[in-house]
């Protein structure tokens, strides 16, 4: 591993080492990427192995320009032209019928490829010197979560990776929206950066994919995904479970951690607390997301509990990579923890 700044000649020197065949980590808007050259099948091979990446979870192709994107695709409808202009650069993947240049392996073999351009000047000089397309997973194992700092990426991948780029933390914090269509209508695949009323405000009614377990449309759809080492679970208001719900088991929890949007409302005693935004700012909530998730994973806990957000902005975004990180749903009672492992 090297991580270096991202000055000028380190961005040069990356952008070669992809030219060759090399894996790059570097910044975006999102969070941090693990890039190859999207054109070369065995690079991009190098990206799974790096990532313990199942070879059914296809990879989102980045790009420098608009002109770049349309390399990559045999057709584009008005909708997505649409967003492209709205949106881009910035923290939003389309999906649309790949070209024969990008390799099989890149979209897992469907004739779909995403493709983005990324809002981050470091991502789009390397990609636009690389003289490639940038096949870039998130620059974590495969199912953990998301680094937004390059020692975050070190941690994660160490070895793996021929150089990181390090431009700080990134602004975001939360993985792009992937959006695919359907006869020319959006569908959203995944919440993410661009808020589902960004969608609409641009496109009219965007409809919501279904989630499935397992190889699907898009597996970052997978149930179970984004989860730090800790078990996490959703709090679940003791009220709400009252009566209706199916009895929780107790949980032998000694040491609890609490992640939660404002400090209203915290249970307690916790051996830690994250709170993601004092004034519930859903924005500044993503950007610091998963590190609260991280610095939580190094506190040696027993379990994480993690307090809803809002289905609104980015909460969209943050409590869906939140279900995907739970095992289910807890809540306290007579200064019991209960749980309800999700089926
Ligand atoms: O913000 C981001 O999107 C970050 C930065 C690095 O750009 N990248 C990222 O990549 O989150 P990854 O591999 O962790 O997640 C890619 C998501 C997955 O949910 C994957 O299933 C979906 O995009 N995806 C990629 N290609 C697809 C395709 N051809 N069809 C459907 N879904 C696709
Ligand atoms: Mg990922």
């Amino acid at each position: 591993m090297s991580r270096v700044a991202a000055t000028p000649s380190a961005i040069e020197d990356a952008a070669a080492r992809i030219a060759a065949g090399g894996l790059v980590a570097f910044p975006t808007e999102t969070v941090y990427g693990l890039g190859a050259d999207a054109t070369n099948p065995r690079a991009v091979a190098r990206l799974f192995e790096a990532k313990a990446r199942p070879v059914f979870d296809p990879i989102i192709v980045h790009v420098a320009s608009v002109e770049q994107a349309r390399t990559l695709w045999t057709s584009c409808p008005p909708a997505a032209e649409a967003l492209m202009r709205a949106f881009w650069p910035g923290p939003l993947s389309l999906v649309l019928p790949k070209t024969p240049q990008v390799p099989d392996l890149v979209t897992a073999g469907l004739p779909m490829v995403a493709v983005r351009m990324p809002d981050h000047p470091v991502a789009a000089r390397l990609i636009a010197l690389s003289g490639r397309p940038v096949a870039a997973p998130s620059a974590n194992r495969f199912g953990g979560v998301s680094p937004t700092t390059a020692e975050a990426v070190d941690e994660e991948l160490g070895e793996a990776v021929d150089c990181i780029l390090d431009a700080g933390p990134t602004r975001v914090g939360i993985e792009s929206t992937v959006v695919a269509f359907e006869g020319g209508r959006p569908v959203l695949l995944r919440p993410g950066g661009v808020p589902l009323e960004a969608l609409t405000s641009i496109v009219g009614e965007v409809d919501i994919g279904a989630r499935r377990a397992g190889p699907s449309a898009s597996p970052g759809m997978l149930e179970r995904h984004y989860a730090p080492r800790t078990p996490l679970y959703l709090l679940a208001p003791t009220d709400a479970r009252a009566g209706h719900a199916p009895a929780g088991q107790p949980l032998a929890a000694q040491r609890i951690g609490v992640l939660s949007l404002t400090p209203q409302g915290l249970p307690c005693p916790v051996a830690a607390a994250e709170v993601l935004s004092v004034s519930g700012d859903l924005v500044e909530a993503a950007a610091g997301l998963f590190q609260a998730l991280r610095r939580l994973d190094q506190r040696a806990l027993d379990a994480i509990l993690a307090a809803p957000v809002p289905l609104q902005g980015l909460g969209r975004a943050i409590m869906d990579r939140l279900q995907r990180a739970s095992q289910g749903h807890a809540w306290f009672s007579g200064g019991q923890l209960y749980a309800a492992p999700r089926p």
